[in-house]
């Protein structure tokens, strides 16, 4: 099955850690590309145990992001170790790293480096901020980047202080837009036979994503208002894009509304959007037909005045409706609208279970946990997702693979310039024995 998959044959060096590195490699993994997770002999990506559930097992937070993978565990700062990896660009398609700046040159890996070593070679890289940033210097987590990308200015009420996302914008976000430019970059190696490197940043991932506010502060500029917000027409602008709460954003107002319930549970609320082609209907959904007409309600501009009186209307219709109800009845009056879902919900939703989207996956040491599944699904076939490795799960045999033979495997270990379990052995995950341990 995996021999069939698109990526087959594809070697990936998966030089990563944290989130972004890994989130881009599990991809290509599910797709059929062999990735080989590269790690430190002591204790492998920090992941491994960060917010463990488990004592002696993998943190959730690595297993998450690292399925579908092998693991060899070597110390690229002794000469041994870097030949190792040097051996692995030679035999490789694609090198994948997300370490701090100038963390590969001080390796012995720099760029010029690693194209001598193979030119054909797809070298793929997050950085926090781009080469031509005064911030290239700095080492960056998810907030950070949220925080430099526009997303934290744009998210949260305006009475409040600039608000996080809990959507990885900053890390999986951009792991999934390297993923792109690595398979841009194969596809031109069909052409060119020349490999290149790959560089996203973190802080222009984000921004991507928040291009339509750069739109709005663009028409700000412009018309000094920006009238899909809440602060129009009665609160008052300043001269950057404010914080919209629970605004749509897009040409469509809409909010977050109170269902029943809300008093005790969080989540009992739905997304209600109020679509311009398709006021009557909504009229109609919500029992106020005579709104449709109404010259206070009828078009756009009349409703934006008054939209949290609106909002406040459409609250009464909800009160005695579970989320659930409220969206089956208007569904069926094509409102686009959807329940307020907790992560509990999700994780037992039988929909996303049957589509592959929530899965359950098997893990040496911890037995069976949820994870997310492919979001992009195919026509032609379908990614199996199969547990994370143990740190250094795969050592020997990579070792081999490369032409090592075992007495210079043996005495590798020794050295410490290699980790993992020895052939027919498993190490405790994040204890990498080696042999002189043993
Ligand atoms: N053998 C030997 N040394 C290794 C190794 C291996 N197999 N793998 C990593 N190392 C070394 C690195 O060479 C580096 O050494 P140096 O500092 O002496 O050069 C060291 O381990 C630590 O590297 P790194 O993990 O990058 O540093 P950190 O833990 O201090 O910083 C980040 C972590 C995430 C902040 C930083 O990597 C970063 O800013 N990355 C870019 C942006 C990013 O991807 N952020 C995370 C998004 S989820």
């Amino acid at each position: 099955m995996t021999d069939t998959l698109p990526l087959a044959g594809i070697k990936v060096i998966d030089f990563t850690g944290v989130q972004a590195g890994p989130a881009c490699t599990q991809l290509l993994a599910w797709f059929g590309a062999d990735v080989l997770k590269v790690e430190r002999t002591s204790g492998g990506d920090v992941t491994r145990n960060q917010l463990r559930d488990i004592p002696d097992a993998d943190a959730l937070y690595f297993t998450m992001l690292n399925s579908n993978k092998r693991s060899l565990a070597i110390d690229t700062k002794t000469p041994e170790g870097l030949a190792v990896m040097e051996q692995l660009i030679r035999v490789s398609d694609v090198l994948v790293e997300n370490f701090a700046p100038g963390a590969m040159d001080r390796m012995g890996l720099s760029w010029e480096h690693i194209q001598e070593l193979n030119p054909g070679l797809v070298y793929g890289s997050v950085k926090g901020f781009n080469d031509e940033s005064s911030y290239a210097d700095l080492k960056v987590y998810e907030n950070v980047a949220q925080a430099a990308g526009g997303a934290l200015s744009t998210t949260g009420f305006w009475d409040g202080p600039p608000t996080v996302s809990a959507a990885a914008l900053g890390d999986s976000n951009t792991g999934m837009h390297l993923a792109i430019g690595i398979l841009t970059a194969l596809l031109s190696r069909e052409k060119t036979g020349q490999g290149q490197k790959v560089s996203v940043s973190m802080q222009d991932a984000v921004l991507n994503l928040c291009r339509v506010k750069l739109r709005d502060q663009q028409r700000l500029e412009r018309v000094g208002h920006l009238e899909e917000y809440p602060q129009y027409p009665n609160g008052t602008f300043t001269d950057v894009v404010p914080r919209g709460g629970n605004a749509g954003g897009g040409g469509q107002p809409g909010w977050v509304l109170k269902c029943k319930g809300w008093e005790d549970d969080p989540n009992a609320y739905i997304y209600f959007t109020i679509q311009e082609q398709n006021w009557a209907r909504t009229c109609e959904a919500i029992g106020k037909p005579e709104w449709a007409d109404d010259p206070d309600h009828r078009t756009a501009a009349a409703r934006q005045e008054r939209l949290f009186d609106i909002f406040a209307g459409i609250e009464e219709w909800l009160a005695d409706k579970t989320k659930y109800e409220a969206v089956d009845i208007l569904r069926t009056y094509e409102v686009p609208c959807a329940p307020v879902l907790s992560m509990k919900e999700l994780a037992y939703d039988s929909d996303l279970r049957k589509s592959g989207t929530v899965v359950e996956v098997e893990q040496k040491q911890r037995g069976t946990y949820l994870t997310v599944g492919s979001p992009i699904k195919f026509s032609d076939f379908t990614p199996t997702i199969t547990g994370a490795p143990l740190l250094g799960e795969h050592t020997d045999e990579v070792l081999a693979e490369l032409g090592y033979d075992a007495d210079q495997i043996a005495a590798m270990h020794a050295d410490g310039a290699v980790g993992g379990a020895r052939t027919g052995e498993l190490s405790a995950p994040g204890d990498v024995v080696t042999a002189s341990q043993q």
